[in-house]
């Protein structure tokens, strides 16, 4: 089957709205199951792959996620283009509620996960290049898809990954601007090195939740306006999407 984008739905993105001829596929992996079925279906007249990262009724938290499965799964029916949209929280000014971040970097602050394909016994160990973490030109289809859509969207950014699922300290937000982090998520890793290792094209859309601790005025972060504004920035996807794909 050839795929001509797949989509990775974060929190607040569970279905693609508006795919036509959708088909379920229930992937066998080697490293067991993925988070759900992948749904493939029409969108503008190309081929769009859907997986949602948390599953459909979102019950899988970040830490738990088989991002191997996924990744594995996605690429086996074809897929070699992936946008994957992640919810975050903004630690830069300009990175508050409902922005779009085309992120250009990222530090890894997960543990315990598995990080790469070859972790199983016996396999070779490979050490890749991964000073570019995400794929130059889908990075740039994204940010132009959305202009043509008239829609506001941030050029790059250090995206930070957490383990959560719980949220920050504003210790630790504090440290990761020092660090030279402007985004903070749960999701981006091992995603990104697993799709490097495929050798998939694969970008980050990320959409600001909130501003990560300390880093609005808010003396607390509330989860309900987390999804309020998720929900309102999630309706932008399809159409930068649709836009990409007629591109
Ligand atoms: N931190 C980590 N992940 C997130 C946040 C946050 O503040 N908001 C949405 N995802």
């Amino acid at each position: 089957m050839s795929i001509d984008l797949a989509v990775i739905g974060g929190s607040g993105l569970y279905q693609f709205e508006g795919l036509e001829n959708a088909e379920r596929h229930a992937v066998e992996t080697p490293f067991g199951p993925a988070s759900g079925d992948v749904v493939t279906g029409d969108f503008r007249g190309k081929r769009l792959a859907f997986l949602a990262r948390h599953g459909e009724s979102h019950t899988v938290p970040p830490h738990r996620v088989n991002y191997r499965a996924n990744l594995w799964a996605l690429h086996s029916l074809g897929a070699r283009r992936i946008v994957a949209v992640n919810a975050v929280g903004g630690i830069r000014d300009d990175m508050g509620p409902r922005a779009l971040v085309v992120p250009d970097q990222i530090i890894d602050y997960t543990h315990g996960r598995y990080t790469s394909f070859n972790d199983v016994e016996g396999a070779e160990v490979r050490h890749i290049d991964f000073s570019e973490p995400y794929t130059e030109s889908l990075r740039q289809a994204i940010l132009a898809a959305a202009r043509a859509e008239g829609l506001p969207i941030i050029d790059g950014g250090c995206h930070g990954i957490t383990q959560g699922p719980r949220l920050e300290t504003r210790a630790e937000i504090a440290r990761m601007k020092r660090d030279g982090c402007d985004l903070v998520g749960m999701t981006g890793m091992p995603e990104a090195v697993l799709a490097r290792e495929l050798d998939l094209e694969f970008a980050c859309l990320a959409l600001v939740a909130n501003y990560a601790a300390g880093a609005g005025d808010e003396a607390e972060i509330s989860i309900e306006e987390i999804f309020a504004h998720l929900a309102a920035a999630t309706a932008n996807v399809p159409p930068i999407l649709g836009r990409l794909l007629a591109g």
